[in-house]
């Protein structure tokens, strides 16, 4: 993987992680100009060490080893808990990545505080935030603070001895961005830095049998390699999301070794920092207005957990002469797909219409099993006609206006059903079990079939392909 020999430098490309021997203006992999940093030997230190001396591993049979010599630490809030896979496995690496803001370091917090509350030592590396702001978030989210220590550093050369010295319970860094290896000529944050740091954590991680976790900060975009090329290096990836504004947070498993990653949890941020929340489904609907217009329900899931979220459209007269188009928590090009089939295929005329849709509470809906009710949410407001506010819709429109399975129907109807919903359009074809009472499933197999089916005015009669 690596050139480096003890005395020879690499030059790492910061946007991707390419190494080459020598500098080059232009990366030769990616392309990117002015991009390669020098990596100086020392960083291979260990390497070139173990190859000298040859420090004979011990092979150790399966059988033999013991995998629970360290309990798994665990951690107060539920939804945190099920998503590391019933909490921190002894010596792994989990980064736990979000948007600046999101909420990581609060809820690194509490994970800290938790398992110092165990009656252990835990040590938190800040390199971001002083002591006293850590303080004044620990009281804020009621932490006492005994047993957790706060180290202000950033260079590996001093976290790591400081660690060997604590030999704590769990160590968290925050963050990862922060933190830099003075072999190394590249600034913090770098490609070259989070790696070898990551490295040096890691190395200290299994040897000691202590679980790290980091934070890391991810762009809008997404092309910032530090975080991608962690993903790789670490155990367990986990990503905080909802809007900063909002209060709620998915937590969700993108990797995890030891674990599911189809595992969300969700939690609230409040006042005193994040809490599980007990019946998602519940609370986001909770806010609902009951008027009905340009609103649907909609069973969304969420990794392999059904959860109930609202669509809302709001269509207006556009002064623009390209009409505008919004979507908030949900894919831009699905709207425009949406738009499309509605007006080829169901004869809705939108040309004039300026369009906005939005998932209530900040969500963000990637399931193309929302398509559906989307279409319904913008004809509804179309036609300013109410939707049945006990009516749920999923699926996935096709470009010629069929309405697609959507995976794991039976148990996104089971989640309607239990908060108490009365009916849910879904797609032909598969079977989805009536659940219990007076609930029913209308089973569509085009679009127009189910506008028939959501509005009691059938839609006008207008010749396919209309414009
Ligand atoms: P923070 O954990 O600092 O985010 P990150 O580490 O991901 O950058 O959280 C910052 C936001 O969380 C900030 O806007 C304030 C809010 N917050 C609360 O609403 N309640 C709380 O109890 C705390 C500690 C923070
Ligand atoms: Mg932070």
């Amino acid at each position: 993987m690596t050139n480096a020999g003890a005395g020879k430098p690499v030059f790492v490309c910061d946007k991707c992680g390419n190494e080459t021997p020598k500098w080059e203006g232009r990366c030769p992999s990616c392309g990117e100009w002015n991009s390669l940093g020098e990596v100086r030997a020392a960083r291979s230190r260990g390497k070139a060490r173990s190859r000298v001396v040859g420090t004979a591993a011990q092979a150790e049979e399966l059988s033999q080893v013991d995998a629970g010599r360290f309990p798994k630490a665990e951690i107060s809030l539920r939804e945190v808990n099920r998503v590391f896979g019933g909490g921190i496995v002894p010596g792994s690496l989990t980064m736990v990545a979000g948007d600046p803001g999101i909420g990581k370091s609060t809820l690194l917090l509490r994970v800290a505080a938790d398992v110092a509350g165990t009656g252990r030592e835990v040590v938190y590396v800040s390199g971001e935030e002083s002591s006293a702001q850590i303080r004044m978030r620990a009281d804020r989210l009621g932490v006492s603070g005994k047993r957790l220590f706060l180290l202000q550093a950033t260079g590996v050369d001093e976290v790591v001895p400081r660690l060997d010295a604590i030999r704590p319970a769990l160590v968290v860094v925050d963050s990862i961005q922060t933190m830099h290896d003075p072999a190394i000529s590249s600034p913090a944050g770098s490609v070259a830095q989070i790696r070898e740091t990551t490295r040096a954590l890691t190395e200290w991680a299994k040897a000691a049998d202590v679980p790290i976790v980091l934070t890391g900060h991810v762009t809008k975009s997404g092309d910032v390699a530090g975080p991608k090329v962690l993903e790789h290096m670490v155990d367990v990836v986990l990503y905080m999301e909802g809007d900063p504004i909002g209060s709620w947070r998915l937590l969700r498993a993108v990797k995890n070794r030891f674990g599911s990653t189809n595992e969300v949890g969700v939690l609230e941020m409040g006042e005193g920092g994040l809490r599980d929340v007990e019946d998602p489904s519940k609370e986001f609907l909770s806010e609902r207005s009951a008027a009905g217009v340009g609103s649907v329900i909609v069973p969304n899931l969420e990794g392999a957990r059904p959860l109930l979220v609202e669509i809302q459209a709001l269509t207006n007269r556009s002064m623009l002469p390209a009409p505008r188009r919004v979507a908030t928590g949900l894919d831009y090009n699905r709207l425009l797909m949406v738009c499309a089939v509605l007006t080829r295929r169901a004869g809705v005329p939108l040309a004039d219409q300026d369009v906005i849709v939005n998932v209530a509470g900040g969500l963000r809906v990637t399931d193309p099993g929302a398509d559906l009710g989307m279409a319904l949410a913008i004809v509804s407001s179309v036609r300013d006609a109410s939707i049945d506010p006990d009516l749920a819709a999923v699926g996935e429109l096709g470009l010629s206006g069929e309405v697609r399975g959507v995976p794991q129907l039976e148990r996104r109807v089971a989640e309607a059903a239990r908060l108490g919903l009365q009916t849910c359009i879904a797609p032909a074809g598969k079977r989805a079990a009536p659940v219990s009472g007076g609930f029913r499933t209308r089973q569509v197999s085009t679009l127009r079939q189910a506008l028939r089916s959501a509005f009691s005015i059938p839609p006008p009669p207008v010749k396919e392909g209309a414009n």
